[in-house]
């Protein structure tokens, strides 16, 4: 099981992610956030986003009891940001710019862009929740910074192979 278990992790690994900060609020209306990768949009039509929380999670509980998450992502500038929402610490958003979202939920103001959600389903997995969002709204400036990538337990940025081969559907 635990050969499996390493194997998995070290495979999965090897997908390259964006990061991103999912943030929502607590019972006390205190803002709680965990860096994560496991994200990813549902659905254009309605627009949903899915983001997968393991159960000891702190952030998972909050967003149990409240129903609203943000996702927000990354610039490759923000990697102590990364390091420090994957800590247990309760001082995550010490010195942390935020705005409020529709859902109420926190939004990071150094994040390339925002999806703000209200959970429509919760999807038990294993010893994660699939949290299924529908977007309330979007804010992506078109700005030049890249993202904060994690790639093989690392840190990374990325260049386009070739800023004018985008891909056409325009996201
Ligand atoms: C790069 C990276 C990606 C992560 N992705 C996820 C994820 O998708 N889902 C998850 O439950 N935990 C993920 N984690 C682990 C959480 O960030 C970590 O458990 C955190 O301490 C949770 O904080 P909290 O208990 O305050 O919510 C990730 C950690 C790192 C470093």
């Amino acid at each position: 099981m635990t050969a499996i278990r390493d194997d998995f992790k070290r495979a999965m690994g090897h997908l390259a992610s964006g990061v991103v900060i999912v943030t929502t609020r607590d019972s006390a209306g205190e803002p709680r956030g965990m860096t994560a990768t496991a994200v990813c949009s549902v659905s254009l039509e309605p627009p949903l986003v899915m983001a997968c929380m393991g159960h000891e999670s702190a952030t998972h509980r909050a967003v149990e009891s409240s129903g609203v998450f943000a996702i927000n992502v990354l610039p490759a500038a923000a990697r102590e940001l990364a390091g420090r929402f994957s800590s247990r610490s309760d001082d995550k958003f010490a010195d942390v710019r935020l705005t409020k979202g529709e859902s109420g939920a926190p939004l990071l103001a150094v994040a390339l862009a925002h999806c703000d959600c209200r959970v429509e389903q919760s999807v038990a997995a294993g010893d994660h929740t699939i949290f299924i969002g529908r977007v309330l709204s979007v804010h992506a400036p078109d700005e030049p910074n890249g993202p904060l990538i994690y790639f093989r337990g690392a840190y990374g940025s990325v260049a386009p192979v070739d800023a004018d081969d985008r891909d056409r559907r325009g996201t």
